[in-house]
């Protein structure tokens, strides 16, 4: 290695013009490396799961990971809920109890008029610390119980298709419904268990005389943070089990609709999870050396688009997330660059973020985590903003908490924050850390209204879970707050039809036996509630999707759900595709979805190859 080098050093350094490098000239191989450097190494595959084994990036991940910092996010995101939640009723009793006592001491109107006013004031010092418990009972259940039923329930669906072995969609998706009642009862039974396991450690009665000894409370704090969270797990999952198993299963879709004769089109191309790096050989986080190589594939799927644009125009390209592959600035930088030089297609493009947009923490190592307040994770958020932001921020309108209609554009929202935008992008910090934060959240969805009354509309969704680590950050959930703001936008336009736009899947597809790492690390986690909140709109309605880079259109009952392939994410030596949609107004209020146009990408010349 060293001898080779150095002669390649020195074939280097001298000139060609110079007669000295004429008398040594050699063949033109000669003054390669040993290995082609443009090819990668097993640095690229570090984190790849498909070019190693969970287990293995699990053991690399333990090796590496920060003590210091997973106690933090342990104490941040699960302790102090837990403690707050179970100190809550200990200090409401004593409170109670210390009014009691004190307004005994007392008589007659004194009494009476002492005892309102400290009513009073406790209704108003009550409602605070409930908000309190109620925001930390909330975050303790999208934290662990939901993930958790979410995993008992594809864990059973797991072993019963191995098992079991079904043939087509309609015997999978009751063998499924099976599975989803099953985990219900099966996590109601080990939750009830827990909680009459921990009940005795439990107390629900404080008193002022705990403050002279508080280290007796932990215990008890403690046990009823668990007993709290338990009896709501045993409630919950029961509930969700049996929705979960009542509801529509997700089916192949019968056949696209026929194309009405006088009725707006629209052509809409779906790309999704492009996964663009920030070097000129680089390789992607998710498939290493097995993908492809440089964004080469990016710019001839835009070379594609702009050749169907200019035969048919298009209405939108609509990218469902993950347009980078670790949110860097690099990344969106390279992104820009090629969207330079096609501005049509620009012009007409919405983006949203993936999970490899914000969740990402760390490109080469999956141990890696951000504390739950750090500001890296907001600046890959705000980055994704600003990009975001380059895409029709004049016409996207936000939906304000308890409004009926959409209020200001994105354009408009952002104007007044893009100082601060700026200033954290230069200097990062917290205090601006935790109110962009708190902007990106009441961000989504974001409403592209439709043009007439009975036209198109676009919601822009953001679905993925707030994450801090590189081993979860694929992992999507709809806040509840988001999906009311969804449904009040279709509500302010009764006669519109929309395409609801999100990265993560709602639900399994119907197709057997997913590794078991898919299903879990990777689905929407209450996907199938969603999928429950969008069942009354479900005619005017098509999902489309990305995030499992799987060609698939579906329905779970009349909802419409179309996942998009990656057209960039395959070895270079072999094709890929996207798709042009048309979709159309149907009769009676119905949006309808019409066969639609596959764009065929060729394996990548030769001497592309990765
Ligand atoms: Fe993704």
């Amino acid at each position: 290695m060293g001898k080779s080098s150095s002669d390649a050093m020195r074939a280097a350094d001298v000139s060609p013009s110079s007669g000295a490098f004429e008398l040594e000239r050699r063949e033109p191989g000669w003054a390669r490396p040993i290995f082609d450097p443009r090819d990668g190494d097993a640095e690229d595959d570090v984190s790849s799961p498909k070019q190693k084994s969970l287990l293995a990036i699990a053991g690399s991940l333990l090796a590496e990971i920060s003590l210091t910092k997973l106690l933090l996010a342990w104490i941040a995101s699960i302790v102090l809920p837990a403690a707050i939640l179970g100190l809550a009723p200990l200090i409401v009793t004593a409170w109670v109890g210390g009014v009691f006592s004190r307004a005994l001491e007392l008589y007659g109107f004194g009494a009476a008029l002492l005892l309102l006013v400290i009513v009073a004031a406790g209704w108003f010092g009550w409602r605070p610390l409930f908000r309190v418990a109620e925001a930390n009972f909330w975050a303790l259940n999208a934290l662990g119980v939901q993930p958790g039923y979410a995993l008992c329930r594809e864990a059973i669906r797991h072993l019963a298709e191995r098992s079991l072995k079904p043939r087509g969609g309609t015997e999978l998706a009751r063998m499924r419904a099976t599975s989803c009642a099953g985990a219900g009862i099966l996590l109601a039974l080990v939750a009830a268990l827990v909680a009459a396991f921990v009940w005795p450690h439990t107390r629900w009665i404080g008193s002022t005389a705990d403050l002279a000894v508080p280290h007796h409370l932990i215990v008890p704090t403690l046990a009823n943070a668990i007993v709290v969270m338990s009896a709501y797990l045993a409630a919950a999952s029961l509930v969700w089990g049996f929705a979960d198993a009542t509801m529509d299963q997700p089916l192949d879709l019968d056949a696209f609709d026929a194309a009405p004769s006088d009725a707006r089109v629209w052509r809409v191309a779906h790309l999704s999870d492009i996964h663009i790096v920030g070097e000129r050989y680089g390789f992607r986080i998710e498939s290493g050396r097995g993908g492809p190589r440089g964004n080469e594939r990016v710019k001839r799927v835009l070379a594609r688009l702009e050749a169907e644009h200019a035969a048919r125009p298009l209405d939108l390209i609509l990218i469902t997330g993950d347009m980078t592959d670790a949110g860097r600035s690099g990344e969106w930088a390279e992104f820009f660059d090629i969207l330079a030089g096609h501005p049509e297609l620009a012009g007409r493009m919405l983006v949203l973020p993936g999970n490899h947009d914000v969740n990402v923490v760390d490109r080469a190592n999956p141990a890696r985590l951000d504390l739950p307040f750090s500001p890296a994770k907001t600046l890959r958020k705000m980055r994704a903003l600003s990009a975001m932001a380059a895409f029709d921020a004049d016409r996207l309108r936000v939906m304000n908490a308890g409004a009926a209609e959409p209020g200001l554009t994105l354009a408009a929202t952002l104007a007044p924050q893009r100082q601060a935008i700026e200033t954290f992008a230069d200097q990062g910090g917290l205090r601006l850390s935790n109110q962009l934060a708190r902007v990106w959240d009441e961000l989504f969805p974001l409403i592209l209204p439709p043009a007439e009354d009975a036209g198109l509309g676009v919601a822009i969704l953001n679905s993925n879970a707030d994450t801090n680590f590189s081993f979860t950050n694929a992992l999507g959930m709809i806040p509840v707050g988001q999906a009311s703001r969804l449904t009040a936008a279709f509500d302010a336009y009764p006669e519109a039809r929309w395409i609801v736009g999100l990265h993560h899947h709602l639900i399994e597809y119907p197709m057997p036996v997913a590794a078991f790492s898919e299903r879990i690390g990777t689905a929407l986690i209450n996907g199938s509630w969603f999928q429950r909140v969008l069942k009354p709109y479900s005619e005017r309605v098509v999902v489309m999707h990305g995030h499992r880079h799987v060609d698939w259109i579906g329905a779970c009952g009349k909802l419409k759900i179309v996942s998009a392939p990656s057209p960039v994410m395959a070895p270079d030596s072999k094709p890929t595709h996207f798709y042009v949609h048309a979709l159309a107004q149907g009769a009676d209020g119905r949006l309808a979805l019409m066969t639609p146009t596959r764009i065929d990408l060729a394996a990548a010349e030769t001497g592309a190859g990765g």
